[in-house]
């Protein structure tokens, strides 16, 4: 079982999950003809943006759209939609790499001719927000004029990220967080459609239980849902504790056992950073609790609701800043040398953290 999350992307409007009021509206807009030239797709990761401006992009451009909105999924245009390979008139853009002022200017010529193959050009921009302000300012022309065939289908994961200027000229959708009961439903379906269901792999417990589990873990994305399945299939994880561990990562206890032999300068933490099975993970999550524990102590600021992590923010804060000081430098040290991508352990890395509980940062400097 692979890439389930990829594999079964939506190529219906009757598969979306959720986000009924959007889904309703386009397919009608679809059928009426009504659709507005510029559609903006807002909402968190993981709830359908994506797969629904291929969707939408499919309906516009189907050789026999059905009487119901859906697009037939066979013509040429459809499949080259499915299979991605976006080789005909539905293009599709990264803002975050669309910057090159050349390639706007290609983009923008390219509006002008009419489709090759297809009734519609159809322009998806992934990571709207991220576009320069040079490309936002050509895309806030080009959404003054009038469009004919031409279609911009934006993607942010931002609530805020676009301009209003744009916004006002666009047919703004936001998404919203899946519901634990969808998320299950999806992924119920999901077992049903690979023959799972039914299969004694699976045990009933976690036909329920379980997914329900998963499902509430998920932050309301169906991609998070369905990753996490996988995993547990793959790895036949089924019980509440290992579908937790699973979603969490790297569990509490182990950063804690980490940030407690830090304090009390037992080096053995180092082995434990190195010899966990997924090192990029640990060193991530305790390089973040060192920098919150920093901007706790000049700042009372936290960004977390709970109080439990707060009174640990608040004790190492109080008692331990000058050594969390340090550790930010080390860290930053580490980073700079991109030894984080590395993956394995290192001698510099060891030596470092040496020097650091000799309390020498200088001596650490000068060794680089
Ligand atoms: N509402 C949904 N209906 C059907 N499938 C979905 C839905 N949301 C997510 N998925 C599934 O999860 C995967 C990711 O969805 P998609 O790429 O559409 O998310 P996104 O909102 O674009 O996320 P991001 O902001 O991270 O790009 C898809 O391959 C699809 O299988
Ligand atoms: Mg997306
Ligand atoms: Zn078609």
């Amino acid at each position: 079982m692979k890439n389930l999350a990829l594999e079964n992307r939506a190529i219906k409007f009757d598969d979306v999950v959720g986000q009924k009021e959007i889904v309703k509206g386009i397919r009608s807009k679809i059928v009426t003809n009504s659709l507005s030239n510029v559609l903006l797709f807002k909402g968190p990761t993981g709830t359908g943006k994506t797969t629904l401006a291929f969707l939408t992009a499919m309906a516009l451009n189907c050789k026999n759209l059905q009487a119901d909105g859906n697009p037939c999924c066979v013509c040429d245009s459809c499949k080259s939609i499915i299979n991605q390979s976006f080789n005909r008139d539905v293009i599709l853009f990264d803002g975050s790499t669309l910057s090159a002022k050349s390639e706007v200017i290609d983009l923008f010529s390219t509006i002008d001719s009419p489709p090759l193959f297809d009734k519609n050009k159809v322009i998806i921009i992934e990571e709207a927000d991220q576009l320069s302000e040079g490309a936002k300012n050509s895309f806030l022309k080009i959404f003054e004029r009038r469009l004919n065939n031409v279609y911009f289908i934006l993607l942010s994961m931002k609530f805020k990220g676009i301009p209003d200027a744009i916004q006002s000229r666009c047919q703004v959708y936001n998404f919203s967080y899946l519901s634990i009961q969808e998320l299950m439903f999806a992924l119920k379906n999901l077992l049903e459609k690979e023959n799972l269901w039914n299969s004694s792999e699976i045990p009933e417990d976690f036909k329920f239980a379980g997914l329900g589990l998963i499902s509430s873990l998920a932050k309301g994305s169906l991609r998070e849902a369905v990753q996490t399945l996988e995993r547990c299939i793959t790895e036949k994880i089924f019980d509440n504790e290992g579908i937790t561990k699973i979603v969490q990562g790297v569990d509490e206890a182990t950063v804690d056992a980490i940030l407690g032999k830090i304090v009390k300068k037992d080096l053995s933490f180092v082995e434990d950073i190195l010899e966990y099975k997924d090192f990029f993970e640990i060193y991530t999550l305790v390089y973040t609790f060192v920098q919150k524990v920093i901007i706790y102590a000049k700042t009372s600021y936290s960004s977390s609701t709970s109080d439990y992590f707060n009174k640990k923010l608040a004790y190492y804060a109080n008692n331990h800043f000058p050594l969390f000081n340090s550790l930010l430098a080390i860290f930053d040290e580490i980073q700079k040398t991109n030894f984080i991508y590395g993956k394995s352990a290192s001698l510099n890395f060891v030596l470092k953290v040496l020097s650091l509980l000799e309390g020498d940062t200088q001596q650490l400097k000068r060794m680089r």
